[in-house]
């Protein structure tokens, strides 16, 4: 996504330099556009090292790009911090008479600013007066901290800690993402309507193989995609069945249909396919389960075998539900087919690599690549992704973002398939 990171000429300053960072680590491409007092804080060789991009502060640089207009025109998030009083009154009064002001007065984007200053020039009622103004407008204004300011002096007008804002931004882009924003803020109506009364099927989950009524094999999936697609797919319009082995809360307006193996799962998905617009599989299925069920609990000292022997488990091979969803789909081309690939990379490749070999093994039309691991996607809020669609190269990155951030795409890439026809 787009940021310009507005800062004006505050102490605080300083502790920008750290939302930079993780603005640019969340995988953002950021825009620093400091005020000429800010400047005095922190230099612009900081702000150019940091975001990677040369920084300016007046109108007048790389004219003929007119970045004083398109800088706001493209960016998906505008955040100004620190928002001095001098810079919450030039704004509120809309003048243009730096960069920075250029920008608020051209964004169409969600606008947020972390005012900082001396408590009694937060607690003036003229800093009041303009704060109330631009949150009427709808800028997302975040509270001063309370604690240490510059000096010894204590009170309101610190400015939150780099972590709280990051969080502010993540959660405002998601915001713009779920209203339908594309993303230069302008909203894509193709987007938006796609799914609107479609009948969409997602699975979610790791499946549990048993082998006895305590034991089954299992894996590290959470779910939390599948439900994050299943709760998207829900707000955008869509009539939406999730079948599940996870055991999550079922989103708002979701049928949920649990299942526990992979082949309850089949049966379930071959079953709500027919007749479905499009199909998801974002369980991660077993692709093996124990050839044999024990009605009763295996004992540690199991039948015909010494007291310290283990037992041995053979395991047989599950139908890959997503390879027979395409197969049975014949040549309607309907419903369009999503899948997931779970991958860590191997000898023989690389995640995308490996990704694109499933793509045309699977022959589904959107293939979601994974990178997993024990510290990566399972069970975490965010995850990264890059979706392949049969038939081009194209590759779209996505994340690290939220689960829900990372299901608005696919259902964007989804929606442009549908488009497609
Ligand atoms: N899948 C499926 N049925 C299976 C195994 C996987 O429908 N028995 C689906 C998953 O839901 C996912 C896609 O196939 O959408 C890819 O799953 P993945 O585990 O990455 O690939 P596998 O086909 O199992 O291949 P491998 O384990 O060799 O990478």
């Amino acid at each position: 996504m787009r940021v310009v990171l507005g800062v004006a000429g505050g102490i605080a300053a300083y502790k920008v330099c750290a939302l930079l960072r993780l603005l640019t680590e969340g995988g953002h491409d950021v825009t620093v556009v400091p005020t000429a007092a800010a400047l005095k804080f922190v230099g612009a060789p900081t702000w150019a090292a940091l975001s990677g991009k040369p920084v300016h502060t007046e109108v007048w640089s790389d004219i003929t790009e007119v970045p004083h207009v398109r800088l706001g025109q493209q960016a998906d998030l505008v955040i100004v911090a620190p928002a001095t009083a001098d810079l919450l009154a030039r704004a509120a009064t809309g003048q243009a008479d730096d960069l920075l002001t250029n920008v608020l007065l051209t964004a169409r984007c969600p606008v947020v600013m972390a005012p900082a200053m001396h408590t009694e020039m937060w607690e003036h009622p003229a800093t009041q007066a303009n704060v109330a103004t631009l949150s009427e407008r709808g800028v997302h204004i975040v509270p001063p901290a309370s604690g240490r300011l510059t000096g010894a002096d204590t009170g309101p007008g610190r400015l939150p800690e780099p972590e709280d804002l990051y969080a502010v931004c993540v959660r405002e882009l998601g915001r713009a993402a779920r209203a339908g924003a594309a993303p230069h803020g302008i909203p894509d109506p193709a987007v938006t309507t796609a799914l609107t009364g479609r009948r969409v099927v997602v699975s979610a989950g790791g499946t549990r193989e048993p082998l006895d009524p305590v034991r089954y094999l299992g894996n590290r999936s959470s779910g939390k995609q599948g439900y994050a697609l299943a709760a998207v797919a829900a707000r955008l319009g869509a009539e939406v069945t999730l079948v599940s082995s996870a055991t999550l809360a079922a989103p708002e307006g979701v049928r949920v249909v649990p299942v526990e193996t992979a082949l309850e799962m089949r049966t379930v998905m071959l079953a709500e396919a027919a007749g479905a617009d499009v199909v998801v599989m974002a369980a991660a299925v077993a692709d093996f389960r124990p050839a044999n069920y024990t009605e009763h609990k295996i004992k540690k000292s199991h039948e015909g075998a010494g007291d310290d022997s283990a037992p041995v488990v053979e395991l047989v091979r599950n139908p890959d539900i997503l390879a027979e969803l395409v197969r049975t789909r014949r040549d309607t081309e309907r419903p369009v087919i999503v899948g997931f690939a779970a991958e860590t990379g191997d000898a023989s490749g690389g995640v995308l690599d490996l990704g694109r070999a499933k793509l045309a093994r699977k022959g589904c039309d959107l293939l979601v690549v994974n990178e997993v691991g024990p510290d990566k996607t399972f069970g975490r809020e965010d995850n990264t992704v890059h979706i392949l669609r049969r038939g081009t190269d194209d590759v779209i990155d996505v994340g690290p973002a939220s689960k829900s951030v990372v299901a608005e795409e696919i259902w964007a890439a989804v929606a442009h398939v549908l488009a497609r026809g």
